[in-house]
This record gives C-alpha cells, structure tokens and sequence, in this order.
C-alpha cells in the first residue's frame, strides 16, 4: 500500500508538535511500518532529535536537506531528488532488538532564509502566495508520490505559523493532526485555523474536506486544562465542527521531555517512552489508522 502522509502543524508554537512527531514516528516504526520523517521546521528539532548532534551536521553540511532539495530543484541547475536527501535507519532505538526501520529528510537552520529567498525570487516573478504554494507542492509531491511505495507512513513537522512549507504540507497530507495544550491562550485562534486548513485541503488534490484532529498534549490534572479539554470536545461534536478531537491525551511528564533527549543512548522503544507513554501511543496509532481510514471513505 502507499504511504500515508501525516503533517502535524499548529500556527502556536511550543505545543508539542515535534514531540508528537518524534514519538508517534517511533510508535509507528515499532509496530513495523517504514517510517519517513521530513522535518519542515529551521529549528531542526526532530532532525536534531532522530539523528542527534554529529551526523545532522555531517548531513546540513552535505547539503543532504530539505532546503538542498528544494534549492536545487527550483534555483540550481543540478536537480537533486528526493532519496537522495534522505537518510535511513537514522534512529538508534530499538524495539524487539531490531532497529527501529525510520528515515529522515531533514532540515536545517539555512531553511528559513532559504523560504524567504523563494518567496522573493518568485513574487518577483509574480507569482501569487497561492501559486507559489502550488508550484511547490507540484515540486514536492512529485518526489513524495516515488517514495510512496518505500514507505508505509510519512510524518511531517512543520515550524510554528503558517510558512509556505507548512501550507504545501497541508495541501498533501491524508491527514492534519493539531497538537495542542488545553489551555485558554493556547487554544485561542484555534477554531480559525483548524477552519482554514480544512480549506487549503478543499484546494489540494483531493477534494473532499478533511477536518484536522487536535490532539490534546501536556495535559495535566489541573482544572483548567479538564475545563478547556471538554470545552474542545464540545466543539468537535457541534453541528458545523472544525476539527475532529482524538480520544487519546498525551499527559505532562518530565519522562517525556528526558525522552527527547535520548539522541545518543540505545533505548528500546518502551524503555525511552516508559510503561506509561507506550501504550497511550498505541491507543493514538490505532485512532490514526482510523482517522486515514475515515478520509479515504
Ligand atoms: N507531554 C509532554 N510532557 C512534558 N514536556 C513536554 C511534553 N510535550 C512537549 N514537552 C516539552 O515542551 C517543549 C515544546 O515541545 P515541542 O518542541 O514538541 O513543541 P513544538 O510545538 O514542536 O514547538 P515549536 O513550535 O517551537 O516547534 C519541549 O521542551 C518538550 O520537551
Ligand atoms: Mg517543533
């Protein structure tokens, strides 16, 4: 079967949507899919966090990037594809003493000055943000549609905001997951764009409406964050609903964040989550697989 593509974005940053990805990346490896992770964010943290320190360097210094792809697709003349950017068997988790099967495209700092010169370059051009946006989803998932077949997953991070990428993302992914905190400021703004990814989907090559899932992070046993997760819930359930709302909640805890840190250690999979973060990311897998299914019906 073909890939299925997954971004992850929320124009609000710091809201766990590199941490989603990271560890739904390892859940989904562990269970035996080939996972592709393309890091849309100049932060760099989930490349910082699958490949760690010395070989991202050695792989921004090859130009082996997200941003050496596309800079030689769309400004050089050596037309570098896309496999040959991505690096497997980059993580050193393991699970059942095998290493967990997961690819990165990653990114690199020089990404944001890189957006900003294809924004100039091709509205100099005039060019329109929407046919910018278009052209390079064209770009893009030409070279996605060749690695469908190597892949049973593709998981996208994308950078806090709404950058050019982060729209491209959404035009192509099968599904939208929205990581957020229940809380009041983090969950400001939050109707509006979950409305409005759902229209960049309506544009994108599929043309059925596929509403974004929030999913509900550092959830902790606060009552404003019990308040603000049922308020979500009520609203998943509206008439009109922006977004759907998963089941699963990611709790708060200090595990999870040392687990990020993980880079250069040879945990096993339930070893790096803990016993109680495993099974939680299984109940998310399967509400995922769920999810695709209902967007594909
Ligand atoms: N469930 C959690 N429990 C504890 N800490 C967490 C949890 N999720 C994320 N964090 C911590 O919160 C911080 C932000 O998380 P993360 O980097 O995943 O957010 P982000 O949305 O990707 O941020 P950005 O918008 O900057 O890309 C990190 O320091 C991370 O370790
Ligand atoms: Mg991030």
């Amino acid at each position: 079967m073909n890939a299925r593509v997954i971004a992850v974005a929320n124009m609000k940053g710091g809201v766990g949507k590199t941490t989603t990805v990271v560890s739904l990346a390892e859940a989904l490896a562990a269970s035996g899919n080939r996972t592709l992770v393309i890091d849309l964010d100049p932060q760099a943290n989930a490349s910082i966090c699958l490949a760690g320190d010395s070989l991202l360097a050695t792989l921004i210094a090859r130009k082996a990037t997200i941003e050496g792809f596309l800079e030689n697709n769309l400004l050089g003349d050596k037309k570098l594809a896309f496999n040959e950017c991505i690096r497997n068997n980059v993580s050193n988790v393991t699970h059942l003493n095998q290493q967990l099967p997961i690819s990165l495209l990653p990114s690199s700092p020089n990404l944001r000055h890189f957006e900003q010169r294809i924004i100039h370059d091709l509205t100099q051009r005039r060019m329109s943000w929407s046919e910018i946006v278009r052209g390079l989803s064209g770009v893009v998932n030409a070279q996605l549609l060749k690695q469908k077949k190597a892949f049973d997953f593709i998981l996208i991070d994308c950078a806090p905001g709404i950058s050019v990428l982060t729209e491209v993302s959404i035009r192509l992914a099968d599904l939208v997951i929205v990581p957020t905190i229940a809380d009041f400021l983090s969950t400001f703004g939050l109707q509006t764009f979950c409305a409005a990814l759902s229209d960049r989907g309506l544009e994108g090559a599929r043309r059925t409406p596929r509403k974004p899932h929030v999913l509900i992070t550092r959830r902790r046993q606060v009552k404003i964050h019990a308040q603000t997760a049922e308020l979500l819930r009520n609203e998943a359930t509206a008439t009109k609903p922006a977004f759907h709302v998963f089941e699963t909640e990611i709790p708060e805890a200090v595990s999870i964040a040392n687990a990020l840190s993980q880079i250069d250690r040879f945990p096993s999979f339930t070893q790096k989550w803990g016993s109680a973060l495993a099974p939680l990311l299984s109940d998310l897998v399967r509400e995922i697989g769920d999810a695709l299914d209902a967007n594909r019906a």
